[in-house]
């Protein structure tokens, strides 16, 4: 159910990548909820179609896209039907993105290509595009993960696409600072989403979904915080911290604890 709360972010307009699913489409239904026209980005119109109507039925305003994060001609006229139907853009929500799964030694390249090309060089040409329109106030807010800042096995080719998204983010984050535009890293654990079924595998790894893991409302939550305030890394959880704390602090003990994990 959708309702409008406090209208903290009335007048903003927003745009979500990946908004047809999971944290994306949380993160939409609050934007829109706080007020913010929310631009709906992702390839399954059926699903962004549903979540435009529910939105709009609540009283939000609301466009869906279908955008593919693979293809720069898509992200460009994405941003420029967002102007036409809105004038700006205020926040840049990058959350699109695709897992791959597989050891290194069996990754295909041309599978790492594919999920670089959607979760780092989509999210860049999501920046480039909608950074010209953007003025003093705006915020850019990059969805990363815990295993962007330590790659765990098995799935070390997806942590390198996050890995490479923290890095655009501080670089931009100093480049754009005198215009007063923000750059937010998301750090999200495990969420119930549809993440692990939609990611790529490499061979006939397991699919469904690990015991514990945060609703996507919850990282929707903590990126509303940042489309209204700003900030530079935002955890989920307090595990999250604590994770990516004991692995930065404990390398060599954090790659022991991880061997048995890389052996099933
Ligand atoms: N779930 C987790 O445990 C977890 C943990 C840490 C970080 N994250 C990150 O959180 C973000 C959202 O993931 P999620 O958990 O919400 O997974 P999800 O339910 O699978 O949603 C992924 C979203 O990305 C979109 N997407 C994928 N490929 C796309 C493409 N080529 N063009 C446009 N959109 C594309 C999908 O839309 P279409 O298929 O309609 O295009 C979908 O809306 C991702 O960046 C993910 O890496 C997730």
């Amino acid at each position: 159910m959708w309702t409008m709360t406090s209208e903290t972010l009335k007048g903003k307009v927003a745009i979500v990548t990946g908004a047809s699913s999971g944290i994306g489409r949380a993160t939409a239904k609050l934007l829109a909820g706080r007020g913010a026209a929310v631009v709906l980005a992702a390839r399954n119109e059926e699903k962004l179609g549903a979540l435009e109507k529910e939105i709009s039925a609540s009283g939000g305003r609301t466009l869906a896209v279908k955008t593919d994060m693979a293809d720069e001609s898509s992200i460009r006229k994405m941003v420029e039907r967002t102007i036409a139907g809105f004038g700006a853009i205020d926040i840049l929500v990058n959350n699109a993105g695709v897992g791959l799964s597989g050891r290194i030694a069996e990754l295909r390249s041309e599978d790492l290509r594919y999920v670089f090309e959607v979760n780092v060089i989509g999210a860049l040409n999501c920046i480039q595009a909608a950074l010209p329109h953007m003025n003093r106030g705006g915020r850019i807010i990059n969805v990363s993960s815990v295993i962007g800042k330590r790659a765990i096995p098995k799935v070390g080719g997806y942590c390198a696409t996050k890995f490479a998204l923290n890095a655009i983010s501080d670089a931009l984050r100093v480049e754009i600072s005198d215009r007063n535009i923000t750059v937010t890293t998301v750090y999200p654990g495990t969420t119930r989403t549809a993440f692990r079924e939609n990611s790529r595998r490499t061979k006939d790894e397991k699919r469904g979904w690990r015991p514990g893991g945060v609703e996507p409302e919850k990282v929707a939550e903590k990126i509303i915080r940042a489309a209204e305030r700003g900030g530079r890394d935002v955890y989920v959880t307090l595990m999250d911290r604590i994770f990516v704390a004991g692995t930065m602090l404990m390398p060599g003990i954090t790659d022991l604890a991880l061997r048995a994990w890389a052996r099933d």
